[in-house]
């Protein structure tokens, strides 16, 4: 899809991937509606993006996803291109998940992409087509101790988003994942944690910047591929950790 002219809601604009993706959005000609809980980061930056505007939603409630896909639909009367981005980690040993905090995540991570999507679909389907985006993560393609509360749902949303785009290709509507390595944002810092043992090692790389991601995401929009991958070797991940499928 060729950006320009286009009309994009973006998730998890207030900061990191989804600030700068804005920006990137807004830089190749796209009008935006804007979406967080912060509301001045949000206001400040829709004044910085021509015709842009903000949404505060606390997207946890699956409820405030639908109302905020509404709000920019009655705004600016279509939408194009939907970015679900928003996005809140939380670590735990399988033993010890809290079932109302991985419930919280389901929420924000799983549950409210799918109420937006379901509220764009139609608006794109009769405009002729569409671009949706789920930003999942690498860690959606492997198996990190502790890591399972979060992993198990951004799979959920890898699951969900590639059935959609084989149910939605003759609506003309692209449906992409990208799967993030580490990146430096806050999202380390926001991350919910509890029973995680002191940390140990280090990542196999360095963090990325967000804005690498932000030109994945562009690159989702503009080719339509499927799955985009922050690096090449995460698609071998399963294979780096040893995990033999035949075993
Ligand atoms: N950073 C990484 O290492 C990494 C790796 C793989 C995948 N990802 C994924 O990338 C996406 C973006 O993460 P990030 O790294 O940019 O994290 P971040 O800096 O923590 O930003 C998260 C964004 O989500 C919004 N958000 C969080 N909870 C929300 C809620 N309840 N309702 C509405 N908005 C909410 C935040 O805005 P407010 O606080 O203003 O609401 C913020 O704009 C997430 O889906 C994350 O899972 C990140």
């Amino acid at each position: 899809m060729i950006i320009k002219d286009k009309v994009a809601l973006i998730t998890g604009a207030s900061r990191g991937i989804g600030l700068s993706t804005a920006r990137l959005l807004s830089q190749k000609g796209a009008t935006l509606a804007l979406v967080a809980r912060s509301r001045e980061k949000l206001e400040e930056l829709a004044n910085e993006l021509p015709g842009s505007i903000a949404i505060c939603a606390d997207l946890s409630n699956p409820e405030e996803a639908r109302t905020a896909v509404r709000h920019a639909v009655e705004h600016f009367g279509r939408l194009d291109i939907l970015v679900n981005n928003a996005g809140q980690g939380y670590d735990a040993p399988v033993e010890k998940i809290d079932l109302t905090k991985y419930q919280h995540i389901i929420n924000l991570n799983l549950i409210s992409p799918l109420v937006a999507m379901q509220e764009a679909i139609p608006i794109m389907r009769k405009a002729g087509g569409g671009s949706i985006v789920n930003v999942s993560s690498g860690t959606a393609l492997t198996y990190f101790p502790f890591n399972g509360p979060y992993s198990s749902v951004k799979r959920a949303l890898v699951g969900l988003s590639l059935t959609a785009r084989v149910e939605l290709e003759r609506d003309n509507i692209s449906v992409s994942v990208v799967y993030p390595y580490m990146t430096a944002t806050n999202f380390e810092d926001s991350t919910l944690k509890n029973d995680v043992p002191p940390e140990e090692g280090h990542p196999p790389y360095p963090p990325d910047d967000p804005a690498h991601v932000a030109n994945m995401i562009i690159n989702a929009i503009e080719t339509g591929r499927a799955e985009v991958f922050a690096h090449d070797w995460m698609k071998n991940w399963p294979n780096m950790m040893k995990l033999d499928r035949n075993a």
